[in-house]
């Protein structure tokens, strides 16, 4: 059964949710599911824009089936090719033999690579600025690289404003029939996927997320829906979106307020941690998230560290190092390229305490522009009495800069 939506007049989602698969390039958990957005365009010619997973192509071919209802598909538009969008390429090819496909010369090329077989078809190679008319509908191709693969383009239809953004402004969580995200309170159930999606899957590449911003600020006020890959379809309140996309990829701080992320084995490194949220409240930053980074998917600290402006980290010292999931989480920020960020460090060894200047030698040598605050809490097993002072200073230390 077919299961589609109209976007605005002449255009449709025919794209397809997905509750089975758990995790996001085999390694982002996605407990809301995801959804695989492709768009159909039924103008004098009849264009696709971007085709889903393979998991989810029986529910493309059933929604294409419906809506053309016999006219055949004329053009196959590729912004994306990555397999969770491209892995269905060569289903549309087979069914519609003469459809043709277009999309960038690096496009063509990864698709040979992951033997999609295009080459028996009509292939139409764009780049930066190039047109294609579909009668009312008129298209321009922009080159967006590295949002989130290099042969990733976007297109803006000029005669109706809508921008097809590839991997941009897109969010993990399935649609489960609400496309618009006026249809839900983003801000209150999206915000966090929506975060986690963009700073795992794009976050190492804010520059080209910035270049793609500056192209799209010439033409603002042209744009009217943004029709991503994954999650909603924007079509009021486009700034609210565009901000956030804004500030993630400038790496700045969503909000003042304090990650403490703690690694513990006994419970001891988790007490300082606790101890330490407590005093923050206390001295009125009450803006305070703790997690123990053993139970929490790596890629919801990499969202959080990325929507607050202060973290600190609390470890244990394993094996003479930082414990081996603190360092994971370490290595993500580095990956990610996250930057401009205030530091607190505690520390715990029983024996050979090494983890805080462990830690703080990662941040300084491994990261870009970070600050690590001077103050720093360090433990002998267990938090107890003799520490109080050090504990006070170092919370006020937060507050301050917190406050800055
Ligand atoms: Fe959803 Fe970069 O693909």
């Amino acid at each position: 059964m077919y299961c589609v939506r109209n976007v605005t007049e002449d255009l449709y989602w025919v794209g397809a949710n997905d509750h089975r698969l758990h995790l996001f390039e085999n390694i982002h958990p996605i407990p809301r599911g995801v959804s695989y957005n492709a768009y159909l365009l039924l103008d004098e010619q009849t264009a696709l824009f971007d085709t889903v997973d393979w998991s989810a192509c029986r529910q493309l071919l059933e929604n294409l089936e419906h809506l053309l209802s016999g006219r055949p598909l004329d053009y196959l538009v590729i912004n994306h090719m990555e397999p969770d969008h491209g892995a269905s390429i060569e289903e549309i090819l087979i069914r519609w033999p003469e459809v043709k496909v277009i999309s960038t010369e690096k496009s063509f090329m990864l698709m040979r690579q992951f033997g999609f077989h295009v080459d028996s078809h009509e292939l139409i190679e764009v780049k930066e600025g190039d047109t294609q008319s579909f009668g009312k509908h008129v298209v321009t191709f922009v080159a967006a690289p590295m949002v989130h693969w290099p042969e990733a383009m976007v297109t803006f239809d000029t005669t109706n404003g809508v921008l097809f953004s590839a991997d941009a402004f897109g969010s993990f969580g399935a649609l489960d029939g609400k496309l618009f995200a006026d249809e839900v309170n983003f801000d209150r159930d999206w915000i966090d996927d929506a975060r986690r999606y963009l700073t795992n899957i794009v976050g190492k590449y804010g520059p080209h997320v910035q270049l793609l911003l500056k192209k799209a600020g010439g033409i603002l006020d042209q744009i009217k829906y943004i029709c991503p890959l994954h999650g909603p379809v924007w079509r009021k309140d486009l700034m609210y979106f565009i901000d956030k996309y804004d500030k993630w990829s400038r790496y700045e701080p969503e909000e003042k307020g304090v990650l403490i992320a703690y690694a513990s084995m006994y419970g001891n490194t988790e007490a300082a941690a606790q101890a330490l949220a407590s005093k923050l409240c206390e001295k009125g930053v009450t803006n305070v998230w703790v997690y123990d980074v053993s139970n929490t998917h790596v890629s919801q600290l990499v969202s959080e560290s990325f929507r607050l402006s202060h973290i600190v980290l609390a470890s244990v010292t394993y094996n003479l190092g930082i414990y081996p999931v603190m360092h994971d989480y370490l290595m993500h920020l580095k990956a990610l390229n996250l930057q401009h960020r205030t530091f607190a460090i505690i520390e715990n060894g029983s024996w050979a305490c090494k983890s805080g200047d462990l830690m703080q030698k990662f941040i300084d040598d491994e990261m870009k522009n970070m600050t690590v605050l001077n103050e720093r809490l360090s433990l002998a097993s267990a938090l107890n009495d003799s520490k109080a002072v050090e504990l006070d200073t170092l919370a006020d230390a937060i507050v301050e800069s917190v406050n800055a």
